[in-house]
């Protein structure tokens, strides 16, 4: 069958011959429809994020699916079902992380994650997964299903958020996204049909006129450019926010998030940099901190649970959202140019069949 590699010693996707693979026991095997791109798709082909399975010279890429059970196998599902699996598999021999159903809470060495960390992706014609990995989505999510992934990570990030100031009453009135790609403008799409959130701002680094702009804008938002406004000046110029969510990956930005902060604010943390060294007071950092009873977090992947809150979500967009923020759909003998990036795209989506 067909597939999206990455190849050991490579840093562009091509698309390969690979075996079609056979549902073991427990596992129903998966005719794909669309896999999304994301910047963490990226990282893993240029070899910055993840690595290859185990004795393998190739990586199938791909961990944002949608696609059709083919086989049950035998599991809960029926031929025709649509399916989204989640990321992270058992390394081996399963866990308790994953015996409580918190994968995403695995540390590293306790956890594969398919197409980006030790593991096959889903960036292929057919793919298998064990039945507790796979969520059923309804008919209607066939183009925009592998949508369902990115939004059950800020699910999770938002719920570790608010779990965090629940010891008081928060009541957040603003939130700040730090990042214009496409996990940014996902989550701005949520926030600002939340009702805890009255205004909602987006940070990025774009002339106008620019397509994410133009998004920002139509979800009424407020678009703040880095380059007049940096992080830690958000509070002069427009107002301290009660949340700020980071997915730019650029690091300074996980330490200017605590300054942008009102008083018992919160700040989740995404982006997965590269190592980055550069001066910072952590004095004020920390008294910040403490003084104002400010948190920070990390948060990263998601559960069945994410997943199951993110189908709600996705339903709830605009038509007009998913279509501004769908750059690209192209098949798989295009690859290369599904991985292009530039200012006119957003996100982009390899389709192997249509239903
Ligand atoms: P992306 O396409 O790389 O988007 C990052 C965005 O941030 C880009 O639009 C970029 O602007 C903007 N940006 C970067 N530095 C900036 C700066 N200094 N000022 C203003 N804007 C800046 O990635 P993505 O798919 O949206 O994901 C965002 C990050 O989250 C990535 O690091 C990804 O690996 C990570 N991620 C984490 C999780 C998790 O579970 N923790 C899940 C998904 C993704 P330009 O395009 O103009 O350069
Ligand atoms: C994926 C997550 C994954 C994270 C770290 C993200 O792009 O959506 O599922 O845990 O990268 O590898
Ligand atoms: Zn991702």
């Amino acid at each position: 069958m067909k597939a999206v590699v990455v190849r050991r010693g490579e840093s562009k996707p091509r698309v390969a011959e690979v075996p079609k693979p056979t549902p073991a026991p427990g596992e129903a095997l998966i005719r794909t429809l669309r896999v999304g791109i994301d910047g963490t798709d990226h990282e893993v082909v240029e070899g910055n994020h993840g690595g290859f399975p185990e004795g393998e010279d190739y990586q199938i890429l791909g961990h944002e699916a949608v696609g059709v059970v083919e086989e049950p196998n035998g599991t809960r599902f029926d031929a025709g079902d649509l399916v989204v699996p989640t990321v992270r598999r058992p390394p081996g021999e399963s866990n308790a992380y994953f015996e409580r159903g918190e994968p995403d809470m695995a540390p590293d060495g306790a956890y594969l994650e398919r197409g980006i960390a030790g593991a096959h992706g889903y960036m292929s014609e057919y793919f298998v997964s064990d039945e507790q990995f796979l969520v059923g989505v309804p008919d209607d999510f066939v183009t925009d299903g592998f949508l369902v992934e990115p939004i059950s990570n800020t699910e999770k990030a938002i719920e570790h958020a608010y779990a965090s100031r629940s010891a008081f009453e928060w009541e957040p009135a603003s939130a700040l996204v730090l990042g214009n790609g496409p996990l940014g403008l996902l989550t701005l799409a949520m926030l600002v049909q939340s009702d805890d959130f009255d205004r909602s701002y987006c940070l990025g680094r774009r002339d106008r006129p620019d397509p994410t702009v133009e998004i920002i804008e139509r979800l009424g938002a407020t678009y703040v450019d880095s380059r007049e406004t940096p992080v830690s000046d958000v509070p002069d110029a427009h107002e301290p926010v009660d949340f700020v969510y980071e997915a730019t990956g650029y690091a300074p930005h996980a330490f200017e998030t605590v300054s942008a902060l009102a008083p018992n604010g919160v700040g989740a943390l995404l982006g997965i940099p590269s190592d980055h060294s550069f001066e910072f007071d952590g004095g004020r950092l920390h008294r910040e901190l403490v003084l104002q009873n400010k948190a920070l977090l990390g948060s990263v992947n998601s559960n069945v649970r994410h997943f199951e809150a993110a189908k709600a979500s996705l339903s709830s967009f605009p038509d007009w959202f998913i279509d501004a923020l769908i750059t690209g759909v192209y098949n798989p003998d295009e690859a290369g140019r599904a991985f292009e990036t530039g200012d006119d795209v957003i996100k982009t989506v390899v389709e192997f069949d249509t239903v």
